[in-house]
């Protein structure tokens, strides 16, 4: 919903720096001078909705691939201060690799699954990029931050991404991730660390149910017996109908274990 708005958003300024760049006299080239990844029939508008379409699959600008001619300042506002067949900026050629990668995705694998070429789903840039320049899931880039740089840090990672994407489909805030992050924390032996990311997950999702089961089982390996039992309570009684039985049994074993 709101991706559709920011990608809207960044069409709109994409579109404007383009209309703008026509008006000062950059045209989509009919003959390009450098494509080696692209095919060589490629060339002026579609050109163009290829390269707009990288900058929003990634949420970028064109300087993110593309450099400024020699001796120019770039603008980004002013196409014609770009030189785009230069290579020089190196994410031009991670672009390319990328290309290939997604040709080879839908020529070379997804082809063989036995879908019409018509009814076949094709992987593109949005595809794992969603908003992204590097795609990477909340789960992982709280994980990477917690072992960089703690699991205050996390903490504030989340909130900020939350503030500014929430709503997007760049990161996923909804019930279960913070808790799936718990449950290989709480695997890995990280008790004190899960206990805090699935605190996070009951304060952001109260409602669900299995965030505080997981919250019971992680304060429980703690030792924290009257915090395990506060949280299987609430899952119990949070657990729509045909789950409340499961958490129960959860809920009976912590007590009788504590006695
Ligand atoms: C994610 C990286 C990326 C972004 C963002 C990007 N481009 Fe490109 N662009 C490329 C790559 C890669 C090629 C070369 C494709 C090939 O080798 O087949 C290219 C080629 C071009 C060319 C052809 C140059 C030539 O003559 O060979 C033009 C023009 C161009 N881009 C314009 C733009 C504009 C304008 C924008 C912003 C709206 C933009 N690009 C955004 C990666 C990017
Ligand atoms: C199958 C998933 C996938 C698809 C499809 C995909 N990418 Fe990527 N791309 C990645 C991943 C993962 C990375 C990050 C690699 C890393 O840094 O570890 C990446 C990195 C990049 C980078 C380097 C970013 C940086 O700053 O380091 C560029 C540029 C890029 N992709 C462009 C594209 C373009 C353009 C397309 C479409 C033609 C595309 N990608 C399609 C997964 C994908």
């Amino acid at each position: 919903m709101s991706y559709t708005k920011s990608a809207g958003r960044l069409l709109v300024v994409v579109l404007a720096v383009a209309g703008l760049a026509e008006a000062q006299g950059f045209r989509w080239p009919e003959e390009p001078e450098n494509l080696k990844a692209l095919p060589a029939s490629v060339k002026g508008r579609e050109l163009g909705s290829i390269m707009r379409g990288f900058a929003s699959a990634l949420d970028v600008r064109c300087q993110y691939c593309h450099v400024a001619q020699a001796g120019l300042e770039l603008d980004p506002m002013d196409l014609m201060t770009f030189d785009f067949a230069s290579d020089e900026n190196p994410r031009k050629n991670k672009a390319r690799t990328m290309l290939r990668m997604v040709g080879v995705i839908n020529d070379d694998h997804l082809s063989k699954l036995g879908v019409t070429a018509s009814d076949r789903v094709r992987v593109d840039c949005v595809t794992c990029h969603r908003g992204q320049s590097r795609p990477e899931m909340l789960g992982d880039v709280l994980a990477t931050t917690i072992a960089e740089d703690g699991v205050e840090a996390a903490i504030e990672k989340y909130r900020e991404l939350r503030e500014s994407h929430y709503g997007g489909f760049s990161y996923d805030f909804s019930p279960g991730v913070l808790g799936s992050l718990g449950e290989s924390l709480l695997s890995e032996g990280e008790v004190e660390v899960a206990i805090r990311m699935l605190a996070l997950e009951n304060e952001q999702n109260p409602d669900f149910a299995y965030g505080h089961y997981l919250s019971g089982m992680a304060h429980d390996e703690a030792g924290h017996g009257p915090e395990a039992i506060q949280h299987m309570e609430k899952a119990v009684a949070l657990a729509p109908d045909g789950q409340k039985p499961f958490f129960q049994r959860s809920l009976e074993k912590l007590k009788n274990d504590g006695r």
